[in-house]
């Protein structure tokens, strides 16, 4: 039988880039529990195929990442941040390769790396292993972790809620003392108490219908924290990535933006180049603008996608670079050598989430946020490519610091009651669950996706309502499961993505409304913040 009551000094939740390597440099600050809600190398960092933006180039430097990363954030990144990030690259690229990451040389000279190119970009600069740079990075991270009994792992375990309770020697302001989290195998809540506990818990695009996310991107690491009163920032900025394969059966598989960087262009079903009418970087303009363009050129012609074509490249070189995209297109019937990739735009990363500072504190003390999870400032209004993995591995970082710093003899901490289960009987209806689920991600979808207005938000919030005092009544009366806690998540997340777009009367970055398509610097220039009041 597994304890009830876990005690640690630093609970992680989630097991992305962020949560592996914050654990990584955290060993010593003192104990350390790693909550995941699968297996420990199921994430979406997992499925990050382009790489990590970072100057190792001598015809590259700082000042053009930095610039390039405030021009794709389209006025809202916070200068500092992105400077920091920008700065601290090479150093935790260094890390990997210390740990045995291998990231992709070039053929014609093994000593340099290969650097790709991606929209936004002034330069080539991202490091990648061919096209699974995700797995790579993943797959060493989670071998040192293994490797360390340091770590308590705790697999199949997802988070419920975050534990606070007023602090006597903070003038009785919340604080953090960790989270309930329900064992899925034993079937049971447990109570992890914690000095600190680290958010790392990945975004909320599943939210959308059409997403390029694993299953486990339902944004439970912001719903927590909004409901344990966190300030939430710029939610209304959801990243659509313009290119996954459009195919009944691919789940909407990636389909890397390195590939345009290595000369793809987008086509119109009757092969029309359509980019240089958008934006003057054609197919590698800023994401934002080229999931825009797609949604633009097939609301036109009624398609219901577009193509990718790359094949003018030659054959030998395509399979080098892009070894998976290859397969996993042959899979489908499609020879990229050959043939135009079609492609359609989805959901892919949130640029909002939980405030946090230059070292991932979040608004309420002993709670961190680093990772897709936290809204930093280096992104803005529009994340750059590849700008995430390093920001994860920055904030990793600085967290781990942090923790370092404050390592103290650990203080007493306060009893909580044990989750209550209260009314709650076996849930047979399963069917609402599953109901409930398709509904929000297809209005979020239809009314709150890459083009918006007024009136399809305002519909969407009010289904929304309903949908969540329905969601509430089923959650206090029945056990909880997986499904029903990352339902009532995504229902959460849902909400505050339709509030902030509401409250966001201009365009920008990827916030585009049909009923204000200016921007509006005078008003707007500034984050959209929500917090529980
Ligand atoms: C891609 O390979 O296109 C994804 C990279 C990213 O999201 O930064």
């Amino acid at each position: 039988m597994t304890a009830k009551e876990v005690t640690t000094d630093f609970l992680v939740i989630g097991s992305g880039l962020a949560g592996l390597s914050f654990s990584l440099k955290a060993i010593g600050a003192g104990s350390i529990a790693l909550v995941t809600k699968q297996d420990i190398a199921e994430s979406s960092s997992r499925y990050a195929q382009g790489g990590i933006a970072a100057v190792t180039s001598r015809d590259d430097s700082f000042s053009e990442h930095i610039q390039d990363t405030i021009r794709a954030g389209d006025g809202l990144c916070r200068r500092e941040i992105v400077e920091l990030v920008v700065n601290s690259a090479p150093d935790r690229i260094r890390d990997l390769i210390d740990l045995g990451v291998e990231f992709s040389r070039r053929p014609e000279n093994r000593k340099e790396y290969d650097l790709g190119r991606e929209g936004g970009h002034s330069r080539r600069r991202v490091l990648h292993a061919a096209d699974q740079t995700g797995a790579e990075i993943e797959k060493c991270l989670v071998e040192a972790v293994r490797a360390d009994k340091r770590i308590a792992v705790f697999e199949d375990h997802i988070a419920v809620n975050l534990i606070t309770t007023p602090d006597p020697a903070d003038r009785g302001r919340s604080r953090c003392r960790g989270a309930y989290v329900l064992d899925r195998k034993a079937n049971r809540v447990k109570t992890f108490l914690a000095r600190t506990t680290i958010l790392a818990a990945g975004g909320a695009a599943k939210v959308y219908l059409y997403t390029s996310n694993p299953d486990t991107a339902a944004g439970d690491g912001m719903a927590m924290a909004y409901r344990a009163g966190a300030r939430i920032a710029n939610m209304e900025f959801m990243q659509f990535h313009p290119t996954c394969l459009f195919h009944p059966q691919a789940k909407s598989f990636l389909i890397s933006e390195a590939v345009r960087g290595e000369g793809g262009v987008l086509k119109t079903g009757d092969g029309r180049l359509f980019m240089a009418g958008y934006h003057p970087m054609k197919d590698l303009a800023p994401r934002d603008i080229v999931a825009r363009a797609i949604d633009a050129e097939m609301k036109k012609s009624g398609a219901d996608h577009v193509f990718l074509d790359i094949s003018h490249r030659p054959a030998a070189f395509i399979r080098r670079r892009f070894p998976h995209i290859c397969l996993r297109c042959r899979e489908f019937g499609i020879d990229i050598t050959r043939s135009p990739i079609p492609v359609v735009p989805a959901a892919h990363y949130s640029c909002g989430g939980v405030r946090t500072d230059s070292r991932g504190r979040t608004s309420i003390p002993g709670l961190l946020a680093i990772g897709e999870v936290a809204h930093t400032g280096l992104h803005g209004a529009n994340r750059l490519a590849s700008n995430s993995l390093l920001e994860a591995l920055v904030f990793a970082d600085r967290a781990a610091g942090l923790v370092r710093e404050e390592s103290a003899p650990p203080r007493s901490l306060p009893r909580v009651p044990p989750w209550r289960i209260g009314r709650a009987v076996d849930a047979s209806e399963a069917v609402m669950v599953a109901h409930n689920w398709d509904e929000i991600r297809r209005l979020m979808w239809n009314y709150v996706g890459i083009v918006r207005s007024d009136k399809r938000l305002a519909r969407a919030e009010r289904r929304l309502r309903n949908l969540r005092k329905e969601i509430d009544e089923y959650y206090w009366n029945f056990i909880i499961t997986a499904d029903l806690i990352e339902l009532r998540n995504l229902a959460t997340v849902a909400s505050l993505i339709v509030r902030s777009a509401r409250r966001r009367k201009e365009s920008r970055g990827l916030h585009y409304s049909l009923d204000y398509p200016k921007k509006d610097d005078r008003r707007f220039r500034k984050d959209t913040v929500l917090w529980k009041k």
